[in-house]
């Protein structure tokens, strides 16, 4: 039976359809649209995904075949990218400028991707025009293959929890200003799944609890601005997964979620039956802005107290949260073989890439740069340009420099930058952040060991401070103001990938670069043909096939 025929086959039947000596497909129809919201108390123009705001969650286990036919009946260009999904082989499904053109208005496309050898929680976004700011988000879980054994006990139940800053205006406004060279300035409020408890008592509790049951929490920071502090009244928590890694499980009272990231943490409804505020609230700015949501026992005997659990206060504090965070390495993966049969401290580092982000004003107008240089999508993604044979006629590779100089900041030229990287060496990315606003850095394609976080500068002799043993491996990594991150990771899947700021204003107005890890053998071993459906635009268009890869 053809591959078509099978997927209209299993749509009619229901969602989960598992074929015969493959993995389980996930079947999913997004109808993306304008709808009113009000998440706080003022109405404006949302994006929803089939009439929902946040978006829905997708809901998968390890290895499965994802597939999202998206309708954008949006009057723009649209497209998603699945945050943290590493995409095996397969950057075509990435969803990012540099790999794919967008779906147009009227038009609809078909991502196709697996959760390959992954477990987590993660969240998909749409990444282009600032879209993010009017919703369109939504979570994205992999759960571990039964036979696979989970360092905890199954929870009574799996919750999605999203927390984010909010502005009232919409994307457009926004996006608006950013052409305009100006900042977005600071967000109106902060929102729990899309909404902001009023506390007047009639508010619909987000998530109920039974009493003596542990619940998992899978909380993700899809703000446009802030680091967040989380906390949930009465109730510790305890930290079990970030970002697909089991970590080893220590109690936090609270913890910071940076732009972009996610952990999963296990709650137990030990306390009082009523109800308790779930509070995220803004960290390291002047005002602090709170979001609140209600979570209920099932035999409520009352409402949430007034009094809300303090936030942790300053950098110190969070930078020893990061230090507290370690890597579970008896524990399994999405693999029954053990992650700690991992040993990346033992592996020679073959580059080194500093990078450092400063803000400027070109010609009177704001832009974020990396290592002097700002960021600027072409009409022609970069992937089928290469794909193609005609990457020279769209980008240069390399323009910035892995050694950037002390004055690269002060001079931003605005062009695509593209660095070349080569498949399967492992390499050492050092983010050095000279501004006095906290940085918040991902990576497309891979998870990385986040070596170390430190005030300062970096210099190769803090390389003796790093944690080569048990760090954690995360697609995205905070870089606290006038400090450095260390980040360490093997380029060991071909295609292109995009490193960005996880600021979406900072990422539009430049803030970003791509990877490009070329398949040089033209294998399919080491990447996906591309797909056949993958909509062409600018100068590839009408181009002739290249010969497909070879076994
Ligand atoms: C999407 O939603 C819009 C508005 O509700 C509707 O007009 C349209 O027919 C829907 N499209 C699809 C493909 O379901
Ligand atoms: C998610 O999928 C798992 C595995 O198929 C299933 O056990 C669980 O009930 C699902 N959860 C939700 C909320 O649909
Ligand atoms: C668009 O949707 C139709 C109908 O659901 C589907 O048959 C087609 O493959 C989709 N097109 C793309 C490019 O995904
Ligand atoms: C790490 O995982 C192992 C294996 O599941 C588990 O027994 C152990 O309790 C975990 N250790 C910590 C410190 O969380
Ligand atoms: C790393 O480099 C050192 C010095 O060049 C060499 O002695 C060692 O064998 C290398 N280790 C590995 C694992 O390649
Ligand atoms: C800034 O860049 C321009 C254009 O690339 C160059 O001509 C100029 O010398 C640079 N200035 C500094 C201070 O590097």
């Amino acid at each position: 039976m053809s591959t078509m025929k099978l997927m209209l086959l299993c749509l009619s039947v229901g969602a989960l359809c598992a074929v015969h000596g493959e993995d389980p497909y996930l079947f999913f129809t997004w109808n993306v649209t304008y709808g009113t919201i009000s998440p706080l108390g003022v109405p404006q123009q949302g994006i929803l995904i089939n009439g929902e705001f946040p978006g829905p969650n997708i809901n998968s286990t390890t290895n499965n075949n994802v597939v999202v036919n998206v309708f954008n009946n949006l009057d723009e260009p649209l497209m998603f990218t699945w945050n943290g999904i590493q995409q095996r082989k397969n950057s075509w499904q990435d969803g990012t400028a540099g790999t794919m053109c967008p779906i147009l208005p009227g038009q609809n496309y078909t991502y196709h991707f697996q959760v390959k050898d992954q477990i987590g929680s993660y969240f998909y976004y749409p990444i282009t025009a600032m879209h993010r700011a009017s919703g369109a988000f939504g979570g994205l879980r992999i759960n571990s293959r039964l036979m696979i054994p989970v360092p905890y006990d199954d929870p009574e139940d799996d919750y999605t929890v999203l927390i984010g800053d909010w502005y009232t205006k919409s994307h457009s406004s926004l996006r608006k200003q950013l052409d305009m060279g100006r900042s977005l300035g600071r967000p109106e409020g902060v929102l729990i799944n899309g909404k902001n408890a009023k506390g007047d008592g009639k508010d619909e509790p987000l998530f109920t609890m039974k009493p003596g049951k542990t619940y998992k929490y899978r909380v993700c920071n899809v703000g446009l601005k802030n680091s967040l502090n989380f906390r949930i009244q009465g109730h510790p928590m305890k930290l079990v997964e970030m970002e697909g890694f089991h970590v080893v499980q220590n109690i936090y009272e609270s913890l910071d979620v940076h732009l972009g990231q996610c952990l999963s943490v296990l709650v137990t409804a030990d306390k009082e039956p009523k109800d308790y505020y779930m509070v995220a609230s803004t960290r390291f700015t002047k005002t602090e802005l709170t979001g609140l949501g209600i979570i209920t026992y099932t035999d409520c005997k009352g409402p949430a107290s007034p009094e809300l659990p303090s936030a942790a206060v300053g950098w110190p504090w969070s930078l020893n949260q990061f230090r507290s965070f370690r890597w579970n390495l008896t524990a399994s993966a999405a693999r029954p073989n053990p992650q700690g049969s991992y040993k990346y401290g033992g592996i020679n580092i073959t580059r080194t890439i500093k990078i450092v982000n400063s803000a400027r004003k070109v010609d009177g107008k704001l832009r974020y740069a990396v290592n002097g240089v700002s960021h600027v999508d072409a009409e022609t993604p970069f992937k089928l340009a290469e794909y193609f044979g005609v990457a020279d006629k769209v980008f240069k590779y390399d323009i910035i420099s892995d050694e950037p100089s002390a004055t690269a900041e002060e001079n931003i030229s605005l062009t695509a930058n593209v660095v070349k990287q080569n498949h399967r060496d492992f390499v050492e990315i050092i983010f050095e952040n000279h501004e006095k606003s906290i940085q918040s850095w991902h990576l497309d394609g891979y998870s990385f060991f986040t070596a170390a976080i430190e005030f300062g500068r970096w210099t190769p002799e803090k390389r003796r401070n790093y944690n080569l043993l048990d760090a954690v491996s995360r697609h995205t990594v905070q870089v606290y103001p006038n400090s450095w991150a260390a980040i360490m990771l093997t380029f060991d899947n071909a295609g292109m990938w995009n490193l960005r700021s996880a600021q979406p204003e900072r990422a539009y107005l430049g803030q970003q670069l791509y990877v490009s890890v070329p398949n040089v053998a033209r294998s399919l071993r080491d990447e996906y043909n591309l797909p056949e459906t993958t909509p062409l635009c600018g100068i590839v268009k009408g181009l002739p096939q290249p010969p497909p890869y070879s076994a």
